[in-house]
Protein backbone atom coordinates (compact mmCIF):
# COMPACT_ATOMS: atom_id res chain seq x y z
CA UNK A 1 0.00 0.00 0.00
CA UNK A 2 1.21 3.38 -0.79
CA UNK A 3 0.80 6.11 1.39
CA UNK A 4 1.60 10.03 1.58
CA UNK A 5 0.19 11.34 4.85
CA UNK A 6 1.06 10.94 8.18
CA UNK A 7 -2.05 10.61 9.28
CA UNK A 8 -3.06 8.22 6.90
CA UNK A 9 -0.09 5.90 8.14
CA UNK A 10 -0.58 6.17 11.54
CA UNK A 11 -3.91 4.99 11.22
CA UNK A 12 -2.91 2.14 9.92
CA UNK A 13 -0.15 1.73 12.27
CA UNK A 14 -2.19 1.87 15.12
CA UNK A 15 -4.24 -1.08 14.06
CA UNK A 16 -1.12 -3.06 13.92
CA UNK A 17 -0.13 -1.54 17.50
CA UNK A 18 -3.90 -3.04 18.40
CA UNK A 19 -3.04 -6.06 17.27
CA UNK A 20 0.40 -6.22 18.96
CA UNK A 21 2.19 -6.90 15.49
CA UNK A 22 5.94 -6.22 15.73
CA UNK A 23 6.70 -3.49 13.03
CA UNK A 24 10.03 -3.23 10.96
CA UNK A 25 10.64 0.55 9.72
CA UNK A 26 13.52 0.52 6.84
CA UNK A 27 14.33 3.81 5.78
CA UNK A 28 15.29 4.42 2.60
CA UNK A 29 15.41 7.93 0.18
CA UNK A 30 14.16 5.55 -2.79
CA UNK A 31 15.89 4.58 -6.03
CA UNK A 32 15.66 0.96 -4.42
CA UNK A 33 18.43 -1.82 -5.25
CA UNK A 34 19.23 -4.91 -4.22
CA UNK A 35 21.34 -3.32 -1.06
CA UNK A 36 18.03 -2.02 0.08
CA UNK A 37 15.86 -5.18 -0.76
CA UNK A 38 18.67 -7.04 1.54
CA UNK A 39 17.60 -4.72 4.16
CA UNK A 40 13.73 -5.10 2.87
CA UNK A 41 13.54 -9.07 3.03
CA UNK A 42 15.28 -8.91 6.90
CA UNK A 43 12.98 -6.84 7.52
CA UNK A 44 10.43 -9.14 6.43
CA UNK A 45 11.83 -12.25 8.04
CA UNK A 46 12.14 -10.47 11.82
CA UNK A 47 8.64 -8.54 11.91
CA UNK A 48 4.73 -8.93 11.10
CA UNK A 49 4.76 -5.29 9.51
CA UNK A 50 7.28 -3.83 7.23
CA UNK A 51 7.31 -0.30 6.13
CA UNK A 52 9.63 1.05 3.80
CA UNK A 53 10.09 4.86 3.61
CA UNK A 54 10.59 6.31 0.19
CA UNK A 55 11.67 10.07 0.94
CA UNK A 56 15.00 12.23 -0.58
CA UNK A 57 15.48 14.15 2.40
CA UNK A 58 16.14 17.96 1.58
CA UNK A 59 17.72 18.74 4.47
CA UNK A 60 21.01 15.93 4.47
CA UNK A 61 22.11 17.43 1.18
CA UNK A 62 24.25 20.16 0.86
CA UNK A 63 23.87 23.35 -1.50
CA UNK A 64 25.97 21.91 -4.02
CA UNK A 65 24.84 18.18 -3.82
CA UNK A 66 22.70 16.51 -6.26
CA UNK A 67 19.60 16.77 -4.09
CA UNK A 68 17.90 18.13 -7.80
CA UNK A 69 19.34 15.29 -9.81
CA UNK A 70 18.84 12.43 -7.25
CA UNK A 71 17.02 9.43 -8.96
CA UNK A 72 12.60 9.91 -7.81
CA UNK A 73 11.73 6.03 -9.21
CA UNK A 74 8.66 5.66 -7.28
CA UNK A 75 6.45 3.88 -8.90
CA UNK A 76 9.32 1.12 -9.88
CA UNK A 77 9.98 1.29 -5.77
CA UNK A 78 6.56 0.57 -4.85
CA UNK A 79 6.74 -2.47 -7.98
CA UNK A 80 10.01 -4.05 -5.73
CA UNK A 81 8.14 -3.28 -2.40
CA UNK A 82 5.05 -5.17 -3.48
CA UNK A 83 7.11 -8.57 -4.54
CA UNK A 84 8.83 -8.27 -1.14
CA UNK A 85 5.51 -8.21 0.72
CA UNK A 86 6.62 -4.73 2.23
CA UNK A 87 3.42 -3.52 3.72
CA UNK A 88 3.13 0.23 3.37
CA UNK A 89 5.47 2.52 1.36
CA UNK A 90 5.80 5.41 2.99
CA UNK A 91 6.14 8.27 0.29
CA UNK A 92 5.66 11.75 2.26
CA UNK A 93 6.41 15.41 0.49
CA UNK A 94 8.61 17.48 1.70
CA UNK A 95 5.76 19.37 2.98
CA UNK A 96 4.56 16.51 4.67
CA UNK A 97 7.10 15.87 6.76
CA UNK A 98 8.86 19.44 7.84
CA UNK A 99 5.34 21.59 7.37
CA UNK A 100 3.98 23.29 4.60
CA UNK A 101 6.10 26.85 4.35
CA UNK A 102 8.69 25.71 6.58
CA UNK A 103 11.92 27.46 6.58
CA UNK A 104 14.39 24.66 6.45
CA UNK A 105 17.02 25.71 8.38
CA UNK A 106 18.50 25.26 12.06
CA UNK A 107 17.54 28.77 12.43
CA UNK A 108 13.78 28.11 12.69
CA UNK A 109 13.61 23.81 12.64
CA UNK A 110 14.29 21.96 15.58
CA UNK A 111 17.39 19.93 14.46
CA UNK A 112 19.24 16.59 16.15
CA UNK A 113 22.84 17.26 15.88
CA UNK A 114 24.98 14.05 16.60
CA UNK A 115 28.40 14.70 18.66
CA UNK A 116 31.23 16.35 16.88
CA UNK A 117 33.35 13.38 17.21
CA UNK A 118 31.37 11.80 15.47
CA UNK A 119 30.65 13.79 12.79
CA UNK A 120 33.70 15.93 12.18
CA UNK A 121 35.58 12.87 10.30
CA UNK A 122 35.18 10.60 7.13
CA UNK A 123 32.26 11.64 5.65
CA UNK A 124 30.85 14.44 7.77
CA UNK A 125 34.34 16.62 7.29
CA UNK A 126 33.21 17.73 3.81
CA UNK A 127 29.96 16.98 4.11
CA UNK A 128 28.81 19.62 6.59
CA UNK A 129 25.35 18.99 8.24
CA UNK A 130 24.98 15.90 6.19
CA UNK A 131 24.37 13.74 9.78
CA UNK A 132 22.28 16.61 11.19
CA UNK A 133 19.98 16.04 8.55
CA UNK A 134 19.74 12.56 8.82
CA UNK A 135 19.77 11.99 12.73
CA UNK A 136 16.53 14.58 12.30
CA UNK A 137 14.54 12.63 9.48
CA UNK A 138 15.27 9.16 10.82
CA UNK A 139 14.17 10.66 14.80
CA UNK A 140 11.25 11.52 12.78
CA UNK A 141 10.48 8.68 10.90
CA UNK A 142 10.77 6.53 14.00
CA UNK A 143 8.59 8.92 15.55
CA UNK A 144 6.22 8.68 12.93
CA UNK A 145 6.44 4.89 12.72
CA UNK A 146 7.19 3.47 15.96
CA UNK A 147 8.75 0.70 15.24
CA UNK A 148 9.98 -1.99 16.91
CA UNK A 149 12.70 -2.66 14.82
CA UNK A 150 14.83 0.04 11.90
CA UNK A 151 17.11 -1.99 9.70
CA UNK A 152 20.38 0.10 7.89
CA UNK A 153 23.44 -0.98 6.13
CA UNK A 154 26.78 -0.92 6.90
CA UNK A 155 27.51 0.23 2.83
CA UNK A 156 27.05 3.60 5.50
CA UNK A 157 28.64 2.38 8.12
CA UNK A 158 29.37 6.51 9.57
CA UNK A 159 26.06 6.40 9.51
CA UNK A 160 24.51 3.87 10.77
CA UNK A 161 27.43 4.44 14.17
CA UNK A 162 26.02 7.77 14.28
CA UNK A 163 22.51 6.07 14.39
CA UNK A 164 23.31 3.60 17.17
CA UNK A 165 24.42 6.41 18.67
CA UNK A 166 21.66 8.82 18.89
CA UNK A 167 19.37 5.92 19.30
CA UNK A 168 21.17 4.95 22.60
CA UNK A 169 21.83 8.34 24.15
CA UNK A 170 18.21 9.83 23.40
CA UNK A 171 16.24 6.26 24.72
CA UNK A 172 14.78 5.84 21.37
CA UNK A 173 12.99 2.55 21.99
CA UNK A 174 14.08 0.90 18.92
CA UNK A 175 16.40 -1.84 17.86
CA UNK A 176 18.56 -0.82 15.15
CA UNK A 177 19.46 -3.88 13.37
CA UNK A 178 22.63 -3.60 10.47
CA UNK A 179 22.76 -5.72 7.54
CA UNK A 180 26.05 -6.30 5.11
CA UNK A 181 27.18 -4.54 2.55
CA UNK A 182 25.88 -6.12 -0.88
CA UNK A 183 27.80 -5.78 -3.78
CA UNK A 184 27.34 -7.01 -7.70
CA UNK A 185 29.64 -10.23 -9.13
CA UNK A 186 32.41 -7.83 -9.50
CA UNK A 187 32.49 -6.11 -5.74
CA UNK A 188 31.10 -2.86 -6.81
CA UNK A 189 29.35 -1.78 -3.84
CA UNK A 190 25.46 -1.20 -5.29
CA UNK A 191 24.07 2.71 -4.70
CA UNK A 192 21.76 4.55 -6.11
CA UNK A 193 24.49 6.80 -7.09
CA UNK A 194 25.53 4.36 -9.15
CA UNK A 195 22.98 5.12 -11.98
CA UNK A 196 25.69 8.14 -12.25
CA UNK A 197 28.47 6.42 -14.08
CA UNK A 198 29.14 5.22 -17.46
CA UNK A 199 30.11 1.71 -18.14
CA UNK A 200 33.95 2.95 -18.00
CA UNK A 201 33.36 4.52 -14.39
CA UNK A 202 31.39 1.58 -13.28
CA UNK A 203 35.32 0.09 -13.87
CA UNK A 204 37.36 2.54 -12.96
CA UNK A 205 35.22 2.41 -9.34
CA UNK A 206 36.25 -0.94 -9.12
CA UNK A 207 39.15 0.58 -7.60
CA UNK A 208 36.82 1.11 -4.17
CA UNK A 209 36.53 -2.28 -3.20
CA UNK A 210 39.94 -3.46 -4.75
CA UNK A 211 41.88 -0.84 -2.28
CA UNK A 212 40.02 -2.18 0.55
CA UNK A 213 40.30 -5.98 0.12
CA UNK A 214 44.17 -5.31 -0.81
CA UNK A 215 43.96 -4.17 2.77
CA UNK A 216 42.42 -6.52 4.28
CA UNK A 217 44.48 -9.00 2.49
CA UNK A 218 47.29 -6.89 3.99
CA UNK A 219 46.12 -6.90 7.11
CA UNK A 220 45.42 -10.46 7.90
CA UNK A 221 49.15 -11.18 6.48
CA UNK A 222 50.18 -9.39 9.57
CA UNK A 223 50.52 -5.81 8.32
CA UNK A 224 49.24 -3.63 11.29
CA UNK A 225 50.85 -0.19 10.84
CA UNK A 226 47.80 1.91 9.28
CA UNK A 227 50.15 4.32 7.76
CA UNK A 228 51.55 1.29 5.69
CA UNK A 229 48.12 -0.41 5.11
CA UNK A 230 47.00 3.20 3.61
CA UNK A 231 50.04 3.51 1.27
CA UNK A 232 49.08 -0.23 -0.54
CA UNK A 233 46.12 2.17 -1.75
CA UNK A 234 48.14 4.43 -3.90
CA UNK A 235 49.12 2.03 -6.46
CA UNK A 236 45.79 1.14 -7.58
CA UNK A 237 44.82 4.88 -8.23
CA UNK A 238 44.81 6.55 -11.64
CA UNK A 239 44.13 10.09 -13.00
CA UNK A 240 40.42 9.27 -13.05
CA UNK A 241 39.79 8.65 -9.13
CA UNK A 242 39.68 11.36 -6.79
CA UNK A 243 40.35 10.01 -3.81
CA UNK A 244 38.98 12.42 -0.61
CA UNK A 245 39.30 9.62 2.08
CA UNK A 246 41.04 6.17 3.57
CA UNK A 247 40.67 5.47 6.76
CA UNK A 248 41.15 2.59 9.09
CA UNK A 249 39.06 3.61 12.61
CA UNK A 250 37.11 1.49 15.22
CA UNK A 251 34.45 -0.06 14.07
CA UNK A 252 32.28 1.00 16.65
CA UNK A 253 33.57 4.16 17.97
CA UNK A 254 35.07 5.77 14.85
CA UNK A 255 38.21 6.14 17.00
CA UNK A 256 41.40 6.61 15.02
CA UNK A 257 44.16 3.73 15.05
CA UNK A 258 47.83 3.52 14.84
CA UNK A 259 48.04 0.32 14.32
CA UNK A 260 45.04 -1.42 12.79
CA UNK A 261 43.44 -4.87 15.37
CA UNK A 262 40.33 -7.32 14.55
CA UNK A 263 37.98 -4.44 15.74
CA UNK A 264 39.19 -2.04 12.53
CA UNK A 265 37.05 -0.98 9.94
CA UNK A 266 38.87 0.40 6.71
CA UNK A 267 36.82 3.33 5.07
CA UNK A 268 36.94 5.09 1.55
CA UNK A 269 35.62 7.54 -0.41
CA UNK A 270 36.46 8.41 -3.98
CA UNK A 271 35.40 10.35 -6.72
CA UNK A 272 34.92 8.55 -10.32
CA UNK A 273 33.57 10.46 -13.17
CA UNK A 274 32.74 13.19 -10.69
CA UNK A 275 30.09 10.85 -8.69
CA UNK A 276 31.01 10.41 -4.74
CA UNK A 277 31.40 6.37 -4.05
CA UNK A 278 31.71 5.17 -0.50
CA UNK A 279 32.80 1.65 0.81
CA UNK A 280 34.13 0.06 3.57
CA UNK A 281 35.09 -3.52 4.68
CA UNK A 282 35.79 -5.09 8.19
CA UNK A 283 39.46 -6.02 8.29
CA UNK A 284 38.38 -9.13 10.08
CA UNK A 285 35.17 -10.65 10.11
CA UNK A 286 33.24 -11.42 6.43
CA UNK A 287 32.35 -8.52 4.90
P1 LIG B 1 19.69 5.36 1.05
O1 LIG B 1 21.00 5.80 0.49
O2 LIG B 1 18.53 5.17 0.15
O3 LIG B 1 19.95 4.01 1.81
C1 LIG B 1 18.94 3.40 2.56
C2 LIG B 1 19.54 2.24 3.32
O4 LIG B 1 20.03 1.26 2.39
C3 LIG B 1 20.74 2.67 4.20
O5 LIG B 1 20.65 2.06 5.46
C4 LIG B 1 21.93 2.17 3.40
O6 LIG B 1 23.07 1.88 4.19
C5 LIG B 1 21.35 0.90 2.78
N1 LIG B 1 22.14 0.49 1.61
C6 LIG B 1 22.45 1.25 0.53
N2 LIG B 1 23.25 0.55 -0.31
C7 LIG B 1 23.44 -0.66 0.25
C8 LIG B 1 24.18 -1.83 -0.11
N3 LIG B 1 24.87 -1.88 -1.23
N4 LIG B 1 24.13 -2.90 0.71
C9 LIG B 1 23.42 -2.85 1.88
N5 LIG B 1 22.71 -1.78 2.28
C10 LIG B 1 22.72 -0.70 1.49
O7 LIG B 1 20.93 6.09 3.68
C11 LIG B 1 19.96 6.74 3.29
O8 LIG B 1 19.22 6.39 2.18
C12 LIG B 1 19.44 7.98 4.01
O9 LIG B 1 20.52 8.64 4.61
C13 LIG B 1 18.36 7.66 5.07
C14 LIG B 1 18.88 6.77 6.19
C15 LIG B 1 17.13 7.01 4.40
C16 LIG B 1 17.87 8.99 5.71
O10 LIG B 1 17.36 9.86 4.75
Amino acid sequence: MLIHTIQELRTEINKWKKDGLTIGLVPTMGALHNGHLSLIKKAKSTCDKVVVSDFVNPIQFGPSEDFDKYPRTLEEDVKLCDGEGVDIVFAPSSDEMYGKGQRLSNDTLTYVCPPFFYVNKLCGKTRTGHFDGVCTVVLKLFNIVQPNYAFFGQKDAQQVIIIKKMVNDLNVPIEIIQCPIVREDTGLALSSRNKYLSETGKQDALVLSKILNNIKTCYNKGITDVEALKETAYSFLTDKHDMEYLEIVDKDTLEDKIKADDNSIALIACRVENVRLIDNIYLKESN
